[in-house]
């Protein structure tokens, strides 16, 4: 199956009917987790009995609330979540050279490099797809092109080209949070508190009714630049062939 083919496929189907789709066509997926979208996906994929794997990038920067927050969702869906953590020497060389907070100086793009991109690009290389929680309408300035399938422009799977989907592209922040709240999703506590987009902690702050959600993310850089180096939306031209 090739990629144009998969997303006439995928084309107005709701996210549980994307999921069952896409692991009808390959099962080496596993979703990427660490908000409030992704457990939407962990609860839907569970309860379709799709038995996903899930990863969570661990950079030691996350708030306590966002740590307490995986280990619910292990718990509260009996599953297992891969925890990947940065490469220790790489790490520690550049705190020793630029300190804790190098990124409100000279931009997160390092700091981000080291503690998200560089784990993901390990791991995805075993995979032949990954899921993740973005949607469309999360940063007109970012996201506003995104497709449900892509053939990710930015890493390689395990057979070369990687497939990614975004299966709740089109839901809005309000389909989400309906979601969390009919079916007693698990969530991050620090929505509680005002925050809308969780990232890192010194990264991440709460933003204001009305606000942009991605003003509390890098608040100190330009819209464009508020992108970590995890997603980069731009389609390339498929050869890749799942199962
Ligand atoms: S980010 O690029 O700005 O950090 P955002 O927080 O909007 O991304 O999350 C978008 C999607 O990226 C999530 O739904 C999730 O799939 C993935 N993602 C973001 N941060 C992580 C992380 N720490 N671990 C795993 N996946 C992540
Ligand atoms: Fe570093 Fe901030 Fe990026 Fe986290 S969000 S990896 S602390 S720059």
């Amino acid at each position: 199956m090739n990629l144009q083919t998969i997303q006439r496929e995928l084309d107005n189907k709701q996210p549980r009917e994307i999921l069952n789709a896409i692991y009808s066509h390959m099962d080496n997926l596993a979703i990427s987790f660490s908000g409030a979208e992704d457990v939407v996906l962990i609860d839907m994929a569970c309860k379709l009995g799709l038995n996903p794997k899930v990863f969570t990038l661990d950079t030691g920067r996350l708030h306590p609330e966002t740590y307490q927050f995986i280990q619910s969702v292990t718990d509260h869906y009996k599953i297992e979540i891969t925890v990947l953590s940065p490469d220790s020497k790489t790490l520690q060389t550049f705190t020793q050279e630029k300190g804790l907070f190098s990124f409100y100086q000279d931009g997160h793009s390092q700091c981000c490099g080291i503690r998200k991109v560089e784990p993901l690009k390990r791991h995805l290389n075993s995979l032949t797809g990954w899921i993740t929680g973005q949607r469309k309408d999360q940063s007109k300035a970012t996201r506003n092109s995104l497709k449900v399938a892509e053939i990710d422009s930015a890493f390689t799977g395990e057979n070369g080209d990687l497939f990614k989907f975004n299966p709740l592209c089109d839901w809005t922040s309000e389909n989400v949070w309906s979601y969390i709240r009919a079916l007693d999703v698990p969530y991050n506590k620090l929505h509680d508190s005002g925050f809308i987009s969780i990232g890192c902690e010194p990264c991440t702050r709460p933003t204001l009714p009305h606000q942009d959600p991605r003003e509390g993310r890098w608040w100190w850089e330009e819209a464009e630049s508020k992108e970590c180096g995890l997603h980069t939306s731009i389609i390339k031209p498929a050869s890749a062939t799942p199962k």
